[in-house]
C-alpha cells in the first residue's frame, strides 16, 4: 500500500555540501518500495493525501546507513582480546568462522545478523562471508528475503590459516563463479570477489581473483590492505618482488573502480597514487583500527588534492567494536582529530550514506531520498537518551544535531528502519 512518512528529512547529493533538508518533510512510498515523491509537507500533492501517514514529528528521517566493510561470520565475536591483528585472526577469528561450514548454523546466524544491522540503522552493506559456500548462500538468501541491497561474497583463502577455513585456488574460483551465477543481480543482490588479504591468498589465488573480477559481470572486489605493521612486514616476506603492499594486488589486476580495500592506514605516496589513478576505494574502519591497535588512518593523507583516493567508512565487525554507524562516525571523528583534521558532521554522514552508496555502486537505487530510489530509510531520534535529550537543549543547528548524534548516539537513536519501504525495525522503548 502506498504510504506517507513525515518528519524532518535530510539527504545528500553527490557531495556533502549538497544538503537536501526539510524541517517539515514528507516522503511518499509506493507499493513496490520506491519513493514516488518527497518534499515539504505543504506541497504534498493532493493525489497522495488520502494515503496512510506515519508522522514522526521532529524526528529526523534520513537514508539508511551503508556499511562498506563488515564480516558476517564475526557477528557474535566482537571484543575478542587479540594482541594485534594477526594474533586476533589466529586465536579467535578463524576458529569462529569455521562454524559456517554448517549450513543450518549459517542460516540462523544470517537472520540474526541482518536484524542486528536493521536495529542499528544499517540498510545496505558490503560484507565478507566465511570461506564456505554455505555461508554466502545463507546470507544472500536472508538478504533476498528482506529485499535488501547487499553485496557479499565467499572469502577466498588458501594458506596461512587453519584447514577448516581454507579453500584451494581452483575450488575457490569455481565456488565464486557458481555463487555469482546464482545470486548476482537477483533482487537487489550483488556479488563481490573476496580474496581475504595477501597473507592468506597464494599468488595462484590472487591471479584467479583478478581474472574473476574481469570476467564476472558487474562484480565488485573486496579485500584488506595496509592495516597493521605486523601484517605489512609479513606481506613483504611473502611477496619480496612487489614494490609495496598495494603493488601485490596491482600485479594481479585487483585495483580499479570496482575494488574496495579496508583500512589503508600505512600507505605511501606511491601507493596512494596508484589507488587514486585506478579509481580504487579505501574504507576507513576506525573502531577496528583503535581496538586492534592497528594505527590511525589519515583521511587528508588519502585525499591529497593531487592524487585523491576515494574513501568509504565502515564498522569492520568483529574487529570493529560497534554495529552502529553513528558510533563509527563518532570514532572516525576522534581518529581524524588525533591526526590534526576535524571532519564536519555533514562530511561524515554523507560518507555513511550517499558516499558509501557510490563506492558500492548502488547509488542509483539507494543512499539518498530521491524519486525512483528504494525507500531505504531510518528515523533518527535526537532525544533518544537522557544525555542526548539534554544535549539538544543547547543544540543550535542541524549540523550540531548530527554532530551530537554521532558522538553520543548508537542503536538507541534508531527509532525505525525501512528497507524498500517496509518497516523492518521499530524501537519499542525510549529512555528519554
Ligand atoms: N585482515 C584479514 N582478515 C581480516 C579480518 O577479518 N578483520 C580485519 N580487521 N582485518 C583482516
Ligand atoms: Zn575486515
Amino acid at each position: 500500500m502506498t504510504h506517507v512518512i513525515k518528519g524532518q528529512t535530510l539527504s545528500f547529493g553527490d557531495t556533502c555540501t549538497d544538503i537536501r533538508y526539510e524541517e517539515r518533510g514528507a516522503i511518499v512510498i509506493a507499493d513496490d518500495g520506491t519513493i514516488v515523491w518527497s518534499g515539504p509537507q505543504p506541497l504534498l500533492p493532493h493525489a497522495f493525501r488520502q494515503h496512510a501517514v506515519e508522522d514522526f514529528g521532529m524526528q529526523l528521517i534520513m537514508p539508511g546507513f551503508i556499511d562498506a566493510h563488515i564480516h558476517f561470520p564475526q557477528y557474535r565475536m566482537l571484543a575478542a582480546p587479540g594482541k594485534d591483528l594477526l594474533d586476533w585472526l589466529t586465536r579467535f577469528t578463524f576458529p569462529e568462522e569455521s562454524r559456517y561450514a554448517d549450513a543450518p548454523y549459517a542460516t540462523a546466524a544470517a537472520d540474526k545478523f541482518l536484524n542486528r544491522l536493521f536495529e542499528h540503522g544499517t540498510t545496505s552493506a558490503l560484507a565478507f562471508c566465511s570461506v564456505h559456500k554455505s555461508c554466502a548462500d545463507a546470507l544472500f538468501a536472508a538478504a533476498e528475503a528482506r529485499n535488501m541491497a547487499l553485496v557479499t561474497g565467499k572469502t577466498m583463502m588458501d594458506r596461512n590459516a587453519i584447514p577448516a577455513v581454507q579453500d584451494g585456488p581452483e575450488t575457490g574460483a569455481r565456488d565464486t563463479a557458481e555463487l555469482h551465477a546464482r545470486w548476482h543481480g537477483k533482487g537487489r543482490l550483488r556479488y563481490a570477489v573476496t580474496p581475504r588479504f595477501a597473507i592468506t591468498s597464494s599468488e595462484a589465488q590472487l591471479k584467479l581473483s583478478g581474472e574473476l573480477l574481469q570476467s564476472l559481470d558487474g562484480a565488485l572486489m573486496q579485500t584488506h590492505l595496509s592495516e597493521s605493521p605486523g601484517e605489512i612486514a609479513f606481506v613483504k616476506t611473502l611477496f619480496p618482488d612487489a614494490q609495496d603492499y598495494t603493488d601485490v594486488y596491482d600485479r594481479f589486476g585487483l585495483l580499479g573502480s570496482r575494488s574496495l580495500f579496508a583500512h589503508g592506514i600505512h600507505l605511501s605516496e606511491r601507493e596512494c597514487e596508484r589507488l587514486s589513478e585506478s579509481g580504487s576505494t579505501v574504507v576507513h574502519c576506525p573502531t577496528s583500527n583503535t581496538f586492534l591497535g592497528s594505527g590511525l588512518m589519515s583521511m587528508p593523507h588519502l585525499r591529497k588534492a593531487q592524487r585523491p583516493v576515494n574513501l568509504g567508512v565502515a564498522t569492520d565487525i568483529g574487529g570493529g567494536t560497534s554495529y552502529s554507524m553513528l558510533a563509527t562516525l563518532g570514532e572516525a571523528y576522534k581518529v581524524q582529530m588525533l591526526g590534526g583534521y576535524k571532519p564536519s558532521a555533514y562530511e561524515l554522514f554523507h560518507m555513511a550514506t550517499r558516499g558509501n552508496a557510490a563506492r558500492l555502486r548502488i547509488a542509483h537505487e539507494t543512499g539518498s531520498i530521491d524519486t525512483g530510489k528504494f525507500a531505504d530509510l531510518i528515523v533518527l531520534d535526537p532525544w533518544a537518551t537522557p544525555v542526548l535529550a539534554s544535549r539538544q537543549d543547547v543544540s543550535n543547528s542541524l549540523e550540531d544535531m548530527l554532530f551530537s548524534l554521532m558522538i553520543l548516539g548508537d542503536d538507541r537513536a534508531i527509532r525505525a528502519t525501512y528497507v524498500a519501504g517496509r518497516k523492518v525495525h521499530q524501537r519499542i522503548s525510549s529512555e528519554a
